[in-house]
């Protein structure tokens, strides 16, 4: 049974431009979905958008949105309302370095918006319909800061430990349905976002070394769907994360996440 077959006609991707967003919908589209791609960057989306249908036979929707606005959610809702919907994925996310206090206000609402309030407004919203048709998988992107923390980078890390915590929650609650939810928390993932904020030299290759293509991540969430909650993508990210909980204390890890971005 393709994801089609078992979720539904359409899957929705929440920042599908590029990197693992669009890998989400590649792999939804290579069985049988059509897809709702939904980001800032309009053309780009377009266009992908015909090479989906051009290459899977599916259909596709365009949704210019930034997550940023408060009110973005009210047009992808009407847009989606009278599509089969089976799937949905909240890949975008918004970062800022520098100390807490130190970062604009705005920057902090627009970061509010994005990793959190969206997020909320479309899990809540599509979890709604898939319960109501007992029929759906939501598989929502998180990050090792989640577990870690983030200095100079705090706020972050914690909202993606609000989408990890309130995503395995909710795994939890449907886990005796129909309806399969999953959180996939990343580590270092080879995006066009990655590479514009890669640091030169042997820190920028050891970055690279440990980086996971967009395309290992998706499969491996696709292949745990229905059977974990929560996975954490990739061997060695795995291993890291064993390793740090076994090895060093919370302070002593969370300090160690904060050297590297101690000069901003
Ligand atoms: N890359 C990594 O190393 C890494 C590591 C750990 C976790 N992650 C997680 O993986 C996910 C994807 O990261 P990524 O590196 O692919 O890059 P990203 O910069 O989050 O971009 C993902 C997509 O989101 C869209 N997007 C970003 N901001 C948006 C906004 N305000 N409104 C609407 N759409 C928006 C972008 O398209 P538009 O520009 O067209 O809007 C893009 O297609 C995130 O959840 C991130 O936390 C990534």
């Amino acid at each position: 049974m393709n994801l089609r077959e078992k979720y539904g006609e359409w899957g929705i991707i929440l920042g599908a431009t590029e990197g693992v967003g669009k890998a989400f919908a590649e792999k939804i589209a290579s069985e049988g979905m059509s897809v709702v791609l939904v980001g800032r960057r309009e053309e780009k989306l377009q266009e992908l958008g015909k090479s989906i249908s051009e290459t899977y036979g599916v259909d596709h929707m365009v949704i210019r949105a930034d997550f940023a606005q408060s009110d973005c959610t009210d047009k992808i809702f009407e847009a989606t309302k009278d599509l089969d919907m089976g799937f949905m994925s909240y890949v975008a996310c918004f970062h800022t370095f520098g100390k807490l206090q130190d970062t604009p206000w705005e920057k902090h609402e627009q970061m509010i918006n994005v990793n959190v309030m969206t997020f909320l407004k479309c899990f809540y919203h599509y979890m709604g319909i898939f319960a109501k048709q007992d029929r759906g998988a939501v598989i929502n992107v998180s990050s090792l800061t989640a577990i870690s923390s983030s200095p100079y980078n705090a706020q972050y890390g914690a909202g993606k430990s609000y989408i990890k915590k309130l995503t395995e929650a909710v795994a939890a609650e449907c886990e005796s349905t129909n309806v399969d939810v999953e959180v996939i928390t990343l580590g270092t993932t080879i995006t066009p976002s990655l590479l514009s904020n890669l640091p030169g030299g042997p820190a920028g290759e050891a970055v690279m070394k440990a980086a996971m293509t967009p395309e290992a991540c998706v499969e491996e969430a696709f292949d745990n769907l229905g059977k974990s909650l929560s996975v954490i993508a990739g061997e060695h990210n795995k291993a890291n994360v064993h390793n740090w909980q076994a090895n060093k204390t919370d302070d002593e890890y969370i300090r160690y996440m904060g050297s590297f971005y101690s000069n901003n």
